[in-house]
């Protein structure tokens, strides 16, 4: 299969970035799109041009590493990470656009890398459990009902990735949030530090320049773990009672 490219090209965080075009001739319908990228990689190192920088690691849509925004949609034509789109998702001769996870607090750092440490440091402003957890205890020794259980693990398959930041048109990261808090929330270990967890990851988002939801539901539309914008209706519950009740409980 053969495709022209335009890929975003841009040196460093300082510099004005550019759409670059690339043929990928000879691509097999079987290569995923990271492959593909790497075979157009091989082609510009032989040339001597400087390769296009892009983030993976797993390729097996666990890490949430790989982030491109291809023809305008966050990961690519097919529900999941982009590590997962194949080129036989494509028609032979397609032209394809290959840019960056864009967002206010997503600095690009090279070509179609960006810096999502912002979602790492939400997470750190959550902090930890602190009640000591000891052994490991028997099975089902903690009794949490079976919805909690699902919902919790719902939330808990969130992999980091950021395409919900990236397609949202306000640079939300409230899908992502609204994650994280709700799948300790939701279980017996988390309650000691629930609030004060809602309170500090919430108003870490803020301080990222992350913005509000204001429900146009592209982030469920494009998260590869179909965590759905409930959610944030969850969030948006958990931070209310938290801040009603934060003075009161002598959270801080
Ligand atoms: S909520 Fe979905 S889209 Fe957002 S970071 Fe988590 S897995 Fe990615
Ligand atoms: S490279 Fe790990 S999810 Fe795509």
């Amino acid at each position: 299969m053969n495709f022209t490219l335009k890929v975003w090209r841009q040196k460093s965080p300082e510099l004005e970035g550019v759409l670059k075009e690339y043929p990928a001739q000879n691509i097999p319908a079987e290569a995923s799109f990271l492959e593909m990228l790497d075979i157009v990689n091989e082609c510009l190192i032989l040339k001597k041009d400087d390769p296009i920088a892009f983030d993976h690691d797993c390729r097996e849509g666990i890490c949430g590493a790989c982030s491109l925004v291809i023809n305008g949609v966050a990961h690519g034509p097919k529900r999941g990470t982009t590590c997962q789109v194949y080129m036989r998702n494509f028609q032979d001769g397609d032209t394809i656009f290959i840019e960056p996870f864009r967002g206010k607090a997503f600095k690009i750092l090279k070509d179609l890398v960006v810096d999502r440490k912002s979602l790492d440091r939400i997470i750190q402003a959550g902090g930890y459990i602190t009640a000591r957890t000891g052994s490991a205890p028997d099975a089902n020794s903690v009794p949490i009902s079976k919805e909690d259980a699902d919902e919790s693990m719902d939330a808990a398959a969130c992999i980091g990735c950021g395409a919900c930041v990236a397609a949202c048109p306000n640079s939300s990261a409230m899908l992502f949030t609204a994650a994280k808090v709700s799948h300790l929330s939701l279980l017996p270990q988390g309650q000691p530090e629930r609030k004060r967890r809602v309170l500090k990851m919430v108003e870490q988002m803020d301080a990222e320049g992350f913005g509000n939801c204001s429900n146009h539901y592209e982030c469920e539309a494009v998260c590869p773990a179909a965590i759905p914008a409930t959610f944030i209706a969850r969030l948006n519950r958990e931070y209310t009672v938290a801040s009603v009740t934060a003075a009161a409980a002598g959270v801080k």
